[in-house]
């Protein structure tokens, strides 16, 4: 099972821990400045998640501080058939209580960097060990819907589906769908009012990363 990853010699990915929670929350008013606050991730919650599906939970540490984090849990999703659902539904709000032990997918709830400690692959070690814990529980692999962050920059000259079937055609680079492309995920499907968030138009891309991939 992972035990932990250490990137360019300094940045340490582990198990979240129970007393990381407070430094995760804190970490979510600086990465979603945007966000509704009752989508913002808790403490309470962060330390529930752990009771609930603690495989899933990864914190990346600079020497002891948190400067990243991991959410996810098992759910079942039909791709053939995707069913619009928000953030909050499937989240629970934000408690996981939504984990679903035999879920085929593991479903992303979060992945946040600091912005000082971003580019340097923490995002991509966090994607590579969430495959590990997918394949090690037998899973098809990862799924999420990955915030549209970049259409703040659009929206006054197009709709969300415009800049979402431009990104998709790689005409627009999007700082976060456009990553997790990169990184490996296929894009899949637009899923508007996902969230409460005006930077990407409350919306995201269904993603999904096979583990046999
Ligand atoms: C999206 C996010 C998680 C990426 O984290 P990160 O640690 O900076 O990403 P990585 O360093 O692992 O980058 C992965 C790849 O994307 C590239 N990349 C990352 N950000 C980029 C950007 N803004 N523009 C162009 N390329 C970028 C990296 O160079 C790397 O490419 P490479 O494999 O060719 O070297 C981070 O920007 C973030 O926390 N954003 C805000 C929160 C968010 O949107 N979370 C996801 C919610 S769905």
């Amino acid at each position: 099972m992972f035990k932990e990853e250490i990137i360019n010699d300094i940045i340490k990915i582990v198990h979240t821990k129970p007393e990381y929670a407070q430094a995760l929350e804190e970490l979510q008013y600086i990465v979603f400045p945007n966000l509704a606050a009752d989508e913002i991730l808790k403490k309470e919650q962060y330390v529930k998640h752990l009771e609930i599906f603690p495989e899933g939970q990864l914190v990346a540490l600079d020497n002891n501080k948190v400067i990243g984090g991991s959410t996810t849990m098992r759910y079942h999703f039909d791709l053939e058939n995707p069913v619009h659902h928000t953030f909050s539904e499937t989240s629970a709000g934000g408690w996981l209580t939504n984990h679903d032990p035999n879920g085929e997918w593991l479903y992303g709830i979060d992945v946040s960097v600091h912005p000082d400690y971003r580019g340097k692959g923490i995002a991509k070690a966090f994607y590579r060990i969430r495959n590990q814990i997918a394949r090690e529980l037998n899973l098809k692999g990862q799924l999420g819907i990955g915030m549209l962050n970049g259409y703040i920059n659009y929206k006054e000259k197009m709709t969300i589906d415009e800049y979402y079937k431009k990104v998709k055609e790689h005409e627009i680079f999007d700082p976060t769908v456009s990553v997790q492309e990169k990184i490996g995920f296929e894009l899949k499907g637009l899923m508007k009012d996902y969230l409460n968030d005006p930077t990407c138009g409350n919306a995201g891309a269904i993603i999904v990363l096979k583990v046999n991939m």
